[in-house]
């Protein structure tokens, strides 16, 4: 069963608060656009796919809180929210994605009741369609599994950062669940430990055999011959192939090229960013430095310490093996390829 990471009933944006797992897995409700705005800074609710459609669900939350009572006044709350959540967290592009197609959406309503009606089904089928996203990658990702092998995966890129089981762990997911066996490498993935705590957590509660490594150990499990593959997520892939995701990823991705291992992402086609040519264009969010210094309340550097925390690096392209889209498995050159995938959207 996938995981509820975003849900909408009756009216109300529930997720799972994420910084808790894996200790405790409770649902909050997002109230307000400024709940949904602190919760997708905090990471109360993150990884790409999920951050876009957590947003879409706060333009409706907040249109709802407004009661606006024209059409007018329900096209500039939309353009207020959309604003407001853009400005929560720069590198995934499904946050901006969401947003636009949100704000397009309603362009065209010609009356108070159709626009609510609109924008509530909108956010409704981003959700919908992430689902449908996620099994079409996990099939096209799990003939890249074979029975034995080790895979190697960054972060978290599975149920908990999508609305079914995610876009990384989906091929792990659908192989699974067509009997074969495997075992997974997770990174910890310092500083959040996005690895250790999410992704362990969701593979070992699927029955997947599943091994946390900190990220510093990567090298030595490749070079012990235990890992035949890596699929990683991505935030944001630039029109020519180069892919940002988690901090770390790039190292992973030199590695798996010393090592000759294939390096695979994968992600919906919306993560691609056609209007982005090179990966250096790509804007990383730059957090905190108390996450270095102060992560889960232990003090692990001295006080006053310069840090530097970028939240993503940029793989280049030419160390990816192929991007696996809903579309299939693309492989270089993705100057010519990707192209292609956004044209038949
Ligand atoms: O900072 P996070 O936890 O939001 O970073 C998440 C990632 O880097 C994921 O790999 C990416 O968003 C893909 S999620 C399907």
């Amino acid at each position: 069963m996938p995981i509820e990471t975003v849900s909408w009933s009756e009216q109300q944006l529930t997720i799972i608060d994420q910084t808790l797992l894996p200790g405790t897995c409770t649902r909050v409700r997002l109230g307000t656009m400024e709940e949904v705005w602190r919760a997708i800074k905090r990471l109360e609710v993150r990884g790409a796919p999920a951050i876009g459609i957590t947003a879409a669900f706060g333009v409706v939350v907040h249109v709802l809180n407004r009661e606006a009572k024209t059409l007018s006044e329900v096209l500039d709350v939309v353009e207020e929210a959309t604003q407001y959540l853009a400005t929560s967290r720069p590198t995934a592009v499904n946050l901006f994605w969401a947003l636009e197609r949100m704000q397009r959406c309603v362009s065209g309503s010609e009356s108070l009741e159709s626009a609510l009606e609109t924008l509530e089904r909108e956010a409704i089928l981003i959700l919908e369609e992430d689902k449908v996203m996620c099994r079409m990658l996990g099939e096209h990702g799990a003939s890249l599994i074979h029975e034995g092998d080790g895979l190697l995966t960054h972060c978290n890129a599975g149920g908990l950062a999508t609305g079914d089981y995610g876009t990384a762990l989906a091929p792990m997911y659908h192989a699974h669940d067509a009997g074969v066996g495997f075992k997974v490498f997770a990174d910890e993935t310092r500083p959040l430990l996005q690895g250790a705590r999410l992704t362990a957590w969701e593979l070992q509660q699927a029955g997947i055999d599943v091994t946390v490594i900190c990220d510093n150990m990567a090298a030595q499990v490749m070079r012990e011959g235990k890992v035949q593959c890596v699929f990683v997520g991505s935030d944001r892939i630039a029109a020519n192939g180069d892919v940002a995701n988690k901090i770390g990823t790039y190292g992973v991705a030199v590695l798996a090229k010393a090592h000759g291992i294939p390096f695979y992402v994968v992600a919906p086609t919306s993560t691609i960013d056609s209007k982005i040519a090179h990966g250096d264009d790509i804007p990383i969010e730059i957090r905190d430095a108390a996450e270095v210094t102060h992560g889960f309340g232990i003090e692990t550097a001295p006080d006053g310490v310069q840090v530097y925390n970028p939240a993503f690096d940029v793989t280049p392209n030419e160390l990816v093996t192929g991007i696996i889209t809903e579309q299939g498995i693309h492989s270089a050159p993705y100057v010519e390829t990707l192209p292609k995938t956004l044209s038949v959207e």
